[in-house]
């Protein structure tokens, strides 16, 4: 099975989880794009709207008919489905490969169920091969990654991307993340640091994998 495939069945799974008349959230990249195709698909009129993670995922959804509707308008939602970078077994995560951390971060706080949505490469035993994105206010960019490197890491900016909120991403590479709520917040105390990429102070309720056997459900190993 290739990864598109394992993807999708990943993605197809994931519509299981949705209720009929709920807002839902919604997050971003390849994977996710998928899931967004089949939820038009078989739940055509079911979904009452959606809070995106994106303006590309706000885009590709209207395009199916699905209401994007601010997530100030909803409050609390009942589901958010989306992909992850990199998952450990306890479902903490690092996100923000296609730069919608800080979205994905807000949304994921205001649902009841994260299910998490990834080919099987994503699962790792220890988290950070995968560069670790943090979202910068630019004129402190110098300055978090000051910061990051005294943690260890070694920054790079992403060339070229601004992001939905107007700021820009350090990729920190060389980390080797064994407690990720500590770092959660540590990363999140510097100055100037909007958000990371690291989600476990909010991990996924549940980890859906696509794999060469079909799909594996993963809940958090303590
Ligand atoms: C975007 C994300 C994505 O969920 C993550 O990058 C996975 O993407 P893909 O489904 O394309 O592998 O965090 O910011």
């Amino acid at each position: 099975m290739t990864p598109e495939d394992k993807k999708r069945i990943a993605a197809e799974a994931a519509v299981g989880y949705v209720r009929p008349d709920t807002v839902i959230g919604v997050g971003t990249g390849s994977t996710v794009n998928h899931f967004i195709d089949l939820l038009a698909a078989e739940m055509a009129g079911e979904v009452r709207a959606a809070v995106s993670s994106s303006e590309a995922s706000s885009e590709r959804l209207r395009g199916h008919g699905i209401p994007v509707v601010d997530l100030n308008e909803v409050g609390r939602l009942d589901v958010y489905v989306d992909g992850a970078d990199e998952s450990n077994a306890r479902l903490h995560l690092i996100k923000g490969g296609g730069g919608a951390l800080t979205r994905e971060k807000i949304v994921a706080a205001a649902s009841r169920e994260f299910v998490c949505i990834a080919d099987d490469s994503k699962l790792v035993a220890t988290l950070g091969s995968f560069p670790l994105p943090v979202e910068v206010i630019p004129m402190a960019r110098e300055l978090v990654a000051y910061a990051l490197r005294e943690l260890g890491g070694e920054p790079r900016l992403r060339d070229g991307t601004v992001t939905d909120n107007g700021n820009h991403i350090l990729d920190v590479h060389g980390l080797s993340i064994d407690d990720a709520l500590t770092l959660e917040t540590r990363i999140n105390q510097i100055t100037g640091v909007v958000c990371n990429g690291l989600f476990a102070h909010r991990p996924a309720d549940v980890l859906i994998l696509g794999t060469d056997h079909g799909v594996e459900r993963h809940t958090a190993a303590t």
